[in-house]
């Protein structure tokens, strides 16, 4: 039996990318990318409750930069919830609550996590049961990230990043995640790399060695298969992330890499009480200020109370 749904909660991660393989710009301005996502236990809540209007707020630590997302209809979650509601031909209805924890325009996909979490809270709050198919290709036509935050675990990503493959992944990663205060333009990091790398492929290169580092379970094997084409035109946007990429090798992590197209960056810890080490020790050189322990892989959006 069918019940009508009041409210829900939906959780959706923040990612990273293991590998980041991008190729030479296509004629619609976007990049080719050969990539291994991995959903890290970084996360995004949205609250969906049934109402007759449409509002969308939003609550969130300042240091993850939650003053710098966009409302007022101009959200990634506006136009999820209208395109869905155009899917199915319903209106557009919900009060809808984002409690954000993934750092804002950080290279995680946060924004992409909130358009998943409210597909899949909407779908549950409008009765719709659209197919897991739909809900993907809608996805897609919201950003190349946001199929995989549905997916979540780890995941070949191709196309432009949105045709997403899950692969075998035997570890549990241990992941320093340090946050930066500015956020980073993803359009003006695909630029630089254009100019830096007029001769891409137009194919990125498959990532075999890194897979099977995955497969292995062996971190020490992963550390050194991590590889990122977006690394070098971020250190020459931001040459202080080339200092925290070092800082943090130098604290004894495996291996340092620029989140997606920056400025997070991430380091690979051989355990949690490792990585738990690595952070007190970057904490205490007092910059930078924010850096925070997580794992990987963990779900996709999925509902977390329902109400
Ligand atoms: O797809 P999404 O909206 O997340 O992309 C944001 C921007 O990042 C695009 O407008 C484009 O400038 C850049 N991008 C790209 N190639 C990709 C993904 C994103 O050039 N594969």
């Amino acid at each position: 039996m069918r019940t009508t749904t009041a409210g829900l909660t939906v959780r959706a991660p923040a990612k990273i990318n293991l590998h980041l393989g991008v190729g030479a710009v296509r004629e619609d301005g976007m990049h080719p990318l050969l990539t291994v996502y991995h959903a890290v236990g970084l996360y995004d809540d949205l609250s969906a409750v049934a109402s007759p209007d449409w509002s969308l707020g939003l609550a969130g630590e300042d240091y993850i930069g939650s003053a710098g997302v966009p409302l007022g209809g101009e959200n990634i979650v506006d136009r999820a919830a209208e395109l869905l509601a155009a899917h199915h031909g319903v209106a557009v209805t919900g009060d809808l609550h984002i409690t954000k924890a993934i750092p804002v325009a950080g290279g995680m996909a946060g924004g992409s996590a909130d358009a998943a979490a409210a597909l899949v809270a909407l779908d549950r709050l409008w009765d719709l049961e659209t197919s897991d198919d739909d809900l993907l290709a809608l996805a897609a036509r919201l950003g190349s990230d946001v199929p995989f935050a549905l997916v979540g675990g780890t995941a070949l990503g191709t196309g432009r990043g949105e045709i997403v493959t899950p692969v075998a992944d035997h570890g549990t990663w241990w992941w320093v995640v340090v946050l930066s205060p500015d956020g980073l333009s993803t359009p003006a990091v695909y630029r630089h790399f254009d100019e830096l790398f007029p001769d891409a492929p137009a194919t990125p290169p498959p990532a075999d060695e890194l897979l099977a580092a995955l497969d292995s379970g062996d971190p020490y094997r992963l550390a050194a298969a991590m590889h990122n084409d977006l690394q070098a035109p971020a250190f020459d946007l931001r040459p202080d992330l080339e200092l925290r990429i070092a800082q943090g090798e130098s604290e004894g992590a495996l291996r340092g890499l620029v989140s997606g197209s920056g400025p997070t960056c991430v380091f690979l810890c051989e355990s949690g009480d490792h990585a738990r080490a690595v952070a007190g020790a970057l904490l205490a050189d007092r910059e930078p200020p924010v850096v925070l322990v997580a794992n990987g892989p963990v779900a996709g959006a999925h509902v977390v109370t329902h109400g």
